[in-house]
């Protein structure tokens, strides 16, 4: 350790003690990981931070393409109530199965104000580990995540009947 000091040793010193306590934390496995017990207050302020710093720095730069056009609405509607309402459930649609069990728990989309687009393009196409959020830029291009994008925005105004209407297949070739 020639050249440290005294001070590099104590910090030395100091991250080798972390680092040890760590690795017995982690090996000795007391850490709750099942999904019914909720993370620790720290552990989740940690989890959160990272998750939310993260996602800013990743979706800072991309360019809002939001849709309006009816057909690209619908097809956004139609791939969301197949994908998505299971977990974030849909207007008239308050409570799914597979839901109940996830921790973290989904947001219900139905009824959050959409507040940043790019964020919520971002976590649509690249997911979020350790949740039960999928990337599913893996199956489905930008456009089409951008179709998802824009009629996630219009659902916290929009009734039951209607979002059946827009989403429901038979109900679109019923008005052919
Ligand atoms: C298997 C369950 C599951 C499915 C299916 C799912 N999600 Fe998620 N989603 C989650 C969870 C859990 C979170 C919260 C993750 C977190 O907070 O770390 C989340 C977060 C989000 C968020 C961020 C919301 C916010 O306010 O922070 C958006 C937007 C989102 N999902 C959209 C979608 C869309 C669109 C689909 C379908 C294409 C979808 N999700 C499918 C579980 C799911």
């Amino acid at each position: 350790m020639a050249g440290l000091g005294k001070i590099g040793i104590v910090v030395a010193a100091t991250l080798a003690v972390f680092a040890l306590g760590a690795t017995t934390f982690v090996g000795s496995g007391v850490y709750d990981i099942g999904a019914d017990d909720h993370h620790t207050k720290l552990t989740l302020s940690l989890i959160e931070s990272l998750r939310d710093r993260s996602i800013d720095v990743r979706s800072r730069a991309i360019e809002l393409r939001y849709v309006d056009a009816p057909d690209r609405i619908r097809a956004g509607a139609r791939r969301y109530a197949s994908l998505c309402a299971g977990c974030h459930l849909a207007p008239g649609e308050a409570k799914s199965l597979v839901r109940v069990g996830l921790y973290p728990h989904p947001p219900n989309l139905a009824q959050e104000e959409l507040s940043d687009g790019r964020r919520a393009f971002w976590i649509v196409k690249h997911g979020i580990k350790m949740s039960a959020m999928p990337a599913w830029g893996k199956t489905l291009d930008d456009a089409a995540i951008w179709d998802i994008v824009s009629f996630i925005r219009k659902m916290p105004d929009m009734s039951a009947d209607a979002y059946r209407q827009l989403a429901d297949p038979l109900d679109a070739i019923a008005k052919q």
